[in-house]
């Protein structure tokens, strides 16, 4: 077992293992002290696989448990989902010294955090990451939010949770494309700040050193976010891709995943970057080498502008410019400001290129 602590507005503990410690309730306990009641919410497909194994621990504990399944997928990170889990909470008589554990992907981690960020205006809550996505990015850093009609994360809190478990072991019944799009991320904090974990992917690939790779990540991503909880400094940084990668998830309809869009968004930066000299001309090639190999896409399908409405509606704008994480070697990336006509030539050059 392994810890990282988060220094945020609530500091807390990334708790890295193989499988969920047999003292888990007891562990949630000292987390949140004066809970006597936990609130499970899952998926119906973690739930099946995960579930019974987080209520049986809490109960040990003596904390009586209730549970809240949804059907899976992004579909499911929407308003009436979410009105869904605060009229359950309510009905469990969930009151502000207990404690929601959101058991899952970034879907539930999001749900379950906006949920215990505005429910009594505040309760505590854990994060159970059960996908690579999760453990490395969502389940840290306490951004929460859920899906509008009009965009993805569009309604949202910042909300640190009180404890993050990973029990590694659940990496190995994820579909291999979703261990593939969790791999995404990983690659990025490689490119952004540590060269060490980007060389033990392109040696090992997708039969990577599970705690390993999740605690280099979590250890990167603590980073950014003691730096810059609120995100708007060096926070930035951690959209390296996310631009482009945006854009290609909402012009497919969310057929391409949040993984393979960031995938293709990264290596049309580093593409563009080198082009003008900003970055060594045989980055790109070594960063699509190691995608590729990660069973990752490089290339997007469609013209840049098709793409432009979506990078223009990215939440990222302040006025009329915005701020694009550009490579400069494999460890470090820089913020460059771009307009409107900038960031279209940028991009235009990635995607030839
Ligand atoms: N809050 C943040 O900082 C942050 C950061 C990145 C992404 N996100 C959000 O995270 C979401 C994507 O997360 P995700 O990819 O984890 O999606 P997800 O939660 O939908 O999980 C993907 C699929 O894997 C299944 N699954 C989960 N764990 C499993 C396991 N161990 N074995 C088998 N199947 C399993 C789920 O049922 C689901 O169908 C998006 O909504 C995104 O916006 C949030
Ligand atoms: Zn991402």
């Amino acid at each position: 077992m392994s810890t990282v602590v988060i220094p945020a507005s609530r500091t807390y503990e990334v708790q890295i293992a193989d499988r969920l410690p047999a003292d888990t309730g007891e562990r949630v306990r000292t987390a949140v002290p004066g809970a006597a009641r936990a609130a499970i919410l899952a998926d119906d497909t973690v739930w099946s696989l995960y579930g019974q194994e987080l209520e049986d621990r809490l109960a040990g504990a003596g904390l009586t448990v209730f549970r809240h399944v949804f059907p899976h997928g992004e579909a499911s990170k929407n308003a009436s989902v979410y009105i869904g889990i605060l009229e359950w909470l309510s009905r469990c008589r969930i009151d502000r010294q207990d404690v929601l554990l959101a058991l899952g992907g970034g879907v539930t981690g999001d749900l379950g955090g906006f949920a215990a960020a505005t429910y009594l205006r505040g309760i505590d809550y854990i994060q159970v990451p059960t996908t690579l996505l999760a453990m490395v990015d969502s389940s840290v850093g306490g951004k929460t939010a859920i899906d509008l009609s009009a965009g993805k994360n569009l309604a949202g809190a910042f909300w640190q949770p009180s404890l993050v478990l990973c029990g590694c072991a659940a990496l190995d019944t994820l579909p291999r494309e979703t261990l593939a799009d969790g791999c995404a991320e990983v690659v990025k904090y490689g490119v952004l700040c540590d060269p060490e974990l980007f060389l033990h992917l392109e040696e090992r690939g997708l039969d990577f050193d599970r705690a390993w790779v999740v605690e280099h990540c979590v250890r990167d991503k603590q980073g950014f976010v003691s730096r810059d909880e609120f995100d708007r400094g060096a926070r930035k940084l951690l959209n390296l891709g996310h631009t482009l990668g945006h854009a290609l998830e909402q012009r497919s309809g969310f057929t391409l995943s949040h993984g393979r869009g960031v995938s293709v968004g990264m290596a049309a930066v580093t593409r563009a970057a080198a082009a003008r000299g900003w970055c060594p001309a045989e980055l790109p090639g070594r960063l699509e080498r190691l995608l590729e190999k990660l069973e990752l896409p490089v290339r997007s399908h469609w013209p840049t502008e098709e793409l432009e409405e979506f990078m223009l509606a990215d939440k990222k704008w302040s006025g009329s410019r915005v701020d694009v994480v550009v490579p400069e070697e494999l460890g470090r990336c820089g913020i460059r400001p771009m307009d409107r006509r900038e960031l279209m030539d940028f991009m235009e050059a990635g995607c030839r290129g």
